[in-house]
């Protein structure tokens, strides 16, 4: 026998041993096929200490980085098929900055211009990838959606005023929940083989929440509890418990905390079990512990998520499976999370444990 054959017969497998290799998935049409398919990570130490299951489902591994990519790529293709923007048109959008990079990516890939409207207290992180990106950047201050001036009626504006240029609108536009109950619910039911007890996750434009309860609750024969997560400052959980938008406070976390009943999310309102709300105290030690425990690097709101993940499956049975989403790395907010002058003035760095302190490296 060849001494080659000899190698391949000392290394063979026995049948129970086998285990099918990863195969990655060929993107046939390159960064718009990558998006989505992300894998679902148990968290062991996190659900050992709460003795249920905690899921998430790492949305950072998109190929913009973010969940974001794929109501971006749902968004452009709704316009493309409804005739509202042609070869060499523009892309405008008003975002809290990840739905933009994804609009970036996508519109580099496919010829169009992208034109981006973003509330100025936004990383410079997030400003600068736009910009890399090829897209034109207007960040403005904040003011309510009720005044002319909010970013979102800017964008409107600025494409009505252009020809070929389509606002891609993902706040109330419902291609930004279709792309998460066509793909994430779908993914998530999927990936646990049905065993999805609880879902919970913060809201920006409620597209990511009201796509996946949706899908959830339809297939799992309303069996999936499905619950709310807020950050200070939002008025959704408020809404949920009392019919009133009311809300109080701030947060750090960016990219989620509403103040009004988008389309998206008004879409499934009904189909809502409850609402909690997550000081940014328990989303920041949350943040530090996926670090230092689970080796994962999250940005803000997968750590409100993650402890609103827990806390509801604190009230479920042992062995529960509660699913949740990191949206995105921490890569663009490592000047706010890990910043000790940060946290100390939002008040944030005594309520981070002792020997969590060692992450916050940044003066
Ligand atoms: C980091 C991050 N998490 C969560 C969300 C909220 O997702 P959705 O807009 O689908 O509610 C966003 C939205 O921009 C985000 O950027």
């Amino acid at each position: 026998m060849s001494p080659s054959r000899q190698a391949i017969r000392s290394i063979s497998i026995t049948k129970n041993t086998f285990k099918p290799p990863f195969v990655p998935l060929v993107a046939d049409t390159g960064f718009a096929g990558a998006i989505g398919n992300t894998p679902l990570l148990k968290l062991p130490r996190i659900s050992a200490s709460v003795g249920r299951n905690i899921y998430a489902k790492a949305e950072y591994m998109n190929p913009g980085g973010s969940i974001k990519d794929r109501a971006a790529l749902y968004v452009v293709k709704d316009a493309e098929e409804k005739g509202l923007i042609g070869p060499g048109g523009t892309v405008v959008e008003g975002t809290a900055g990840n739905t933009g990079i994804g609009l970036a990516h996508i519109c580099r890939a496919r010829g169009y211009q992208c034109v981006i409207y973003m509330p100025n207290t936004q990383s410079q992180a997030k400003m600068d990838t736009l910009r890399l990106l090829g897209a034109e950047v207007h960040p403005v201050p904040v003011v309510p959606f009720s005044d002319p001036m909010n970013f979102n009626h800017q964008a409107k504006r600025h494409a009505e005023q252009m020809d070929n240029a389509v606002w891609t609108d993902q706040f109330d536009n419902l291609a930004n929940r279709q792309a998460h109950l066509e793909t994430t619910g779908p993914e998530i039911w999927a990936q646990l083989d049905g065993k999805v007890d609880a879902f919970t996750c913060a809201t920006g434009t409620g597209g990511t929440f009201a796509g996946i309860t949706h899908y959830l609750k339809n297939i799992s024969n309303g069996n999936t509890m499905c619950v709310l997560a807020d950050p200070p400052g939002a008025a959704i959980y408020s809404f949920i418990k009392t019919g009133e938008l009311k809300s109080e406070g701030s947060s750090f976390t960016e990219g989620i905390g509403q103040g009004r009943i988008t389309n998206n999310l008004g879409a499934d309102l009904d189909l809502v079990d409850d609402a909690i709300q997550v000081p940014d105290e328990d989303s920041i030690v949350m943040a530090y512990r996926l670090l230092d425990e689970e080796g994962l690097y999250i940005g803000g709101t997968g750590g409100l998520n993650v402890a609103a993940a827990v806390k509801v499956a604190q009230d479920l049975p042992e062995g529960s499976n509660v699913v949740t989403l990191l949206p995105d790395s921490a890569h663009k907010y490592v000047h706010k999370m890990f910043s000790k002058s940060f946290l100390k003035d939002k008040g944030l760095y005594d309520a981070i444990p002792d020997h969590l302190k060692k992450y916050a490296i940044l003066d």
